[in-house]
């Protein structure tokens, strides 16, 4: 079986994971952490990156961070992962949802200002698939609204817009290193990218527990204490050396998964263009990370059936998200604004198919090959 995803891999984490533990010095914070959070300041130039156990938990870092009150309301795509909302209502706010477009899948950037009330605290644009939002609309709405803007970047790490990193435009911004994405830290991971400087110092408070530690291990104080709010948001450095030997192989990992990509999109031109499934756009301006392939087919039915034969290929291939408005927790903690006019169909008839560092060119070839053999069979 084509598995759906291998975790990346390359040679030097090994390496690297060993030598932290032989240190004996792996809490968070420590050598590889920090050669971590030098590499992403310099690439995408921001005020300060934090490496965090998850993205889930750079989501309620800036939760925190932006002061979220019970009542608040923050705007958000439907179609996303349960962190990206989860993050906001554990602070008690209402998460006002806003339907995608369906190219892209990103939220519909021209229905965000309908959404915003008195209560509106921020925007959380999600770059779906590692393919952008338009961050110069999103950033112009925050700015004549004073909101913030949080970048829900977990899949668009190498990503850019108009030539700027994904994560970069926001307030704050968050990546994740789950083993489904391009890089992972072993199994686990995240990023909080700050990119207001203001928001540095209580950052780094509230990620060492709500104590100034990181002020003191700086010598900056001569004793650390609780000072505000706060939990462990920082991992292992068992982690960050995982990672360490991602970050060396970031652009080699890059240009194979576009090269996976560009032959699925080249493999399944044809199909698309006699209107048989749709394939994903590139938004204007964008520079993506290939971190994932998906198709759409005609509806819920098809979507089975072909999700079965490709299983019978051998070839996994799976579908995701229920949109969050219609998931139980989500009519609790949410609402829709307006009409779910793409949301729920256009989700309903999303495929992903395999995509990960290292995929052969024999195995894009037979989940093509299958891919047509469905489809002309019918
Ligand atoms: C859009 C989005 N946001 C947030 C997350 C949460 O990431 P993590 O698993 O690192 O907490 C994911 C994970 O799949 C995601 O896809």
């Amino acid at each position: 079986m084509i598995p759906f995803n291998k975790p990346p891999f390359t040679k030097n984490e090994e390496k690297y994971v060993l030598d932290a533990m032989s240190s004996q010095k792996f809490s968070g914070d420590g050598f590889y952490s920090k050669k971590c959070h030098t590499w992403f300041e310099r690439k995408l130039n921001c005020a300060k990156a934090l490496l965090t156990p998850n993205c889930t938990q750079a989501l309620e870092m800036a939760a925190i961070l932006i002061d979220v009150q019970p009542g608040d309301e923050i705007i958000m795509p439907s179609f996303t992962f349960v962190s990206t909302a989860n993050a906001f209502v554990l602070r008690g706010a209402k998460i006002v949802f806003v339907d995608v477009i369906p190219g892209s899948m990103n939220i519909d950037e021209e229905l965000v200002e309908k959404a915003i009330t008195q209560k509106t605290k921020a925007i959380v644009p999600v770059h779906y698939a590692g393919m952008c939002c338009d961050m110069h609309k999103i950033m112009d709405i925050a700015n004549r609204h004073n909101l913030f803007v949080i970048e829900d970047a977990a899949q668009a790490m190498m990503s850019s817009f108009e030539g700027k990193p994904l994560g970069t435009f926001g307030h704050l911004a968050a990546l994740s290193f789950h083993e489904t994405k391009n890089y992972t830290s072993g199994g686990e991971g995240g990023l909080l990218i700050i990119n207001d400087d203001s928001f540095i110092e209580r950052a780094e408070i509230i990620r060492e527990k709500g104590t100034n530690r990181s002020k003191f291990f700086r010598g900056a104080v001569d004793k650390y204490s609780w000072v505000d709010l706060g939990s462990s948001y920082l991992p292992c450095d068992l982690q960050a050396a995982y990672l360490w030997g991602q970050l060396e192989f970031s652009d080699i990992i890059l240009a194979d998964r576009l090269s996976s990509w560009e032959r699925y999109n080249q493999g399944l031109a044809d199909l698309a263009s006699r209107g048989t499934i749709e394939l994903p756009e590139i938004p204007v301006g964008c520079s993506h990370n290939g971190h994932m392939f998906y198709i759409k087919v005609k509806d819920l039915d098809e979507r089975q059936a072909f999700i079965s034969y490709l299983a019978e290929q051998g070839v996994m291939a799976v579908f995701h998200y229920i949109p969050l408005h219609s998931s139980s927790a989500g009519l609790t903690y949410g609402e829709f604004c307006g009409k779910d006019v793409h949301t729920t169909k256009e989700s309903e008839r999303l495929v992903r198919l395999p995509l990960f560092y290292g995929l052969s060119s024999a195995e894009s070839d037979h989940i093509i090959k299958s891919i047509v053999n469905f489809f002309d069979a019918k």
